[in-house]
């Protein structure tokens, strides 16, 4: 059965939105373990825009689950993985100007770079995986790279309308990851709808999800929210903590 990664990246959104304290991705890092969590991933950005250095430090010590840090192939963050020591890096690739992380790795044509920064990592003890598409030319390429992990982009499997033909593209790459001696994750996209084919597939060992979790935390947490604003407006004196009274 696979295993599930919380991407907490949209956490640092709402924060960075208002530049404030939360919410804050390393509490609720620990909400989400305590509702199953495997790992907890997130994204350290060049341009910083959601998710900080002091989070990825923080979440390395208070974590009880696994780091897997998503980073560019980079000195700089070559250079922070070497110092926190996450327990996994997933090179990724970046482009400022994207939304999110758009297509994966384009191993073949990057092996050179790619290789040397594995090497680094790895030769620390600090396995890394390669987020790319579910297509045989990259995944030889990434056996080459000596990774351990390959993560397998779900994007166009989540956006396509003929999910079957995706699938079936995600189903091979993994036999075919498998029989090149690497071990697969999954994600990008996945959502409560469509998540649980990608599950299925055997040998699958972990799918990193965010963006669809965070949002239904919003979802099934808001009513409660707004609840306990409202006791607040309505029965101030009683509800004031006892410092401020
Ligand atoms: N895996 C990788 C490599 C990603 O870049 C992302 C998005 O940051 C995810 C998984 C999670 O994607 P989503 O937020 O769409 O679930």
């Amino acid at each position: 059965m696979a295993s599930l990664g919380i991407n907490l990246d949209h956490v640092a959104t709402v924060r960075q939105a208002r530049r404030t304290v939360e919410p804050d991705p390393v509490q609720l890092a620990v909400l989400a373990e305590l509702g199953g969590a495997d790992s907890i991933t997130v994204h350290l950005r060049e341009d910083r825009r959601h998710i900080q250095d002091r989070d990825v430090e923080l979440l390395r010590h208070t974590l009880r689950s696994r780091l897997n840090l998503e980073m560019a192939a980079t000195e700089e963050m070559v250079t922070t993985a070497l110092r926190v020591r996450p327990h996994q890096v997933t090179l990724v690739p970046e482009r400022r100007e994207e939304v999110t992380t758009e297509g994966g790795l384009d191993v073949v044509r990057q092996l050179p770079v790619l290789r040397q920064v594995v090497e680094r990592l790895q030769g620390e003890g600090i396995p890394v995986s390669l987020f790319v598409d579910a297509e045989a030319d990259q995944l030889q390429a990434c056996r080459t790279s000596g990774a351990r992990w390959v993560e397998l982009h779900t994007g166009a499997y989540a956006n396509t309308t003929n999910p079957a033909a995706e699938l079936a593209r995600l189903q091979a790459g993994t036999r075919l990851a498998c029989a090149l001696g690497l071990r697969v994750n999954a994600g990008h996209g996945l959502t409560y709808r469509n998540v649980e084919p990608v599950a299925a597939i055997p040998a699958m060992e972990e799918l990193n999800i965010g963006h669809t979790i965070v949002a239904r935390a919003l979802a099934v947490g808001l009513t409660t929210a707004v609840r306990e604003m409202k006791a607040l407006i309505r029965h101030p004196r009683h509800n004031l903590p006892a410092n401020e009274d």
